[in-house]
């Protein structure tokens, strides 16, 4: 379990301008479309010893149980902008929940999907994608090979989607970050800490254009990983982005993440207080605390509750301070959530 002050951090950094209206325009155009609840848990604030706790609860967003879909549809839609969808095939790597929001996308707008998956990736993840009509591949390797292997199936009737970038394949992960924005845009209130969970930090940098956008200092930004994916804390550390070694077997699937996305990492230099990082045994406590609420929700959101737990210490904030918790998955892998809880899920 380990916590880092970014040494990084730039205080004057500011996002550069993006496309984040309109991909929030096109969410909003979208069928399903609705914003995601915002839970406020005061007993769980007491007891880490801060004035509230906020929950983003993206274990529900057009129909699917994670955030993913806000980057891939902006991104798919984005791609296939003037192409006929019939013809084209998107293509993307995944640990299961960005997958499953590009086969969506693929769905929607009438084009097929190629999705890759790494070696361990559960059979329920991997069933979930191929529910949504994806043709779905397993490769030997893990989720950094599952990359390299998707980004090789580029061609001019595949397109890849990929949530993370690679030197010359910028553009669409970038699209990615500007569709998650529209989950922080629906928050209103304001908050002195934000939990955000790492994979590739994708994620962590559309909270960093969002909350460092405006004057003053903004926010106190978390980021959060996985004991041994700690890419981003071990980049923090050594100046440079770093790749971690693995094996990576924490249940927080999406977080098993070698390296972050080069194109993510510079924002969260400059854009970070802290990096965290914690082992699964915090990830089973937080489940089993939100379960207590009535939240039955997924490994990585169980994750951020027990790591601001495990690390509530280290955070410079007093007892009246705000936190709000990016909860990114609902269950999407049920033999996880019964080890931990003890018990199946309860479908709402
Ligand atoms: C549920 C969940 N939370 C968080 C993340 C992290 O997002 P990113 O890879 O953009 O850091 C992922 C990535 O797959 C995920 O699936």
């Amino acid at each position: 379990m380990s916590y880092l002050v970014n040494p990084l951090r730039d205080p004057a950094w500011r996002p550069e301008s993006g496309l984040e209206a309109q991909a929030r325009e096109l969410h909003e155009s979208l069928p399903g479309y609705a914003p995601t609840p915002l839970h406020d848990l005061p007993s769980l604030a007491a007891e880490l010893g801060l004035g509230r706790v906020l929950l983003k609860d993206e274990s529900s967003r057009f129909g699917l149980p994670a955030f993913k879909a806000l980057g891939a549809f902006w991104a798919a839609h984005w791609a296939l902008a003037g192409r006929d969808p019939a013809t084209l095939t998107l293509a993307a790597a995944t640990e299961g929940n960005h997958g499953r929001a590009v086969a969506r996308a693929a769905k929607l707008l009438g084009a097929r999907a190629h999705i890759v998956i790494p070696a361990h990736t559960s059979p329920a993840r991997a069933a979930a994608i191929a529910q949504e009509g994806a043709h779905v591949e397993r490769i030997d390797g893990g989720y950094e090979d599952a990359v390299a292997h998707a980004a090789r199936l580029a061609a001019g009737d595949v397109l890849v989607i990929s949530d993370t970038s690679w030197p010359g394949y910028e553009e669409i992960p970038a699209r990615v970050v500007e569709g998650y924005a529209t989950m922080f845009a629906e928050i209103d209130v304001p908050v002195d800490l934000v939990v955000v969970p790492i994979g590739v930090g994708s994620l962590a940098a559309a909270a960093a254009r969002h909350f460092r956008a405006g004057p003053g200092d903004g926010p106190f930004l978390l980021g959060l990983e996985p004991a041994d994916a700690a890419c981003a804390l071990e980049s923090a550390r050594s100046g440079r982005l770093t790749t971690v070694p693995g094996p990576m077997r924490s249940t927080m699937a999406g977080l098993n993440c070698a390296e972050p996305s080069p194109a993510a990492w510079p924002l969260l230099a400059a854009a970070y207080d802290a990096f965290c990082a914690i082992d699964d045994a915090h990830v089973d406590w937080g489940m089993r605390r939100l379960a207590s609420e009535g939240l039955d929700r997924g490994a990585t959101s169980g994750g951020v509750v027990g790591g601001l737990r495990a690390h509530r210490a280290s955070l410079p904030l007093p007892e009246d301070a705000t936190a709000l918790l990016i909860l990114t998955e609902g269950v999407t892998d049920p033999a996880v959530f019964q080890a931990a809880v003890g018990r199946p899920h309860r479908t709402v």
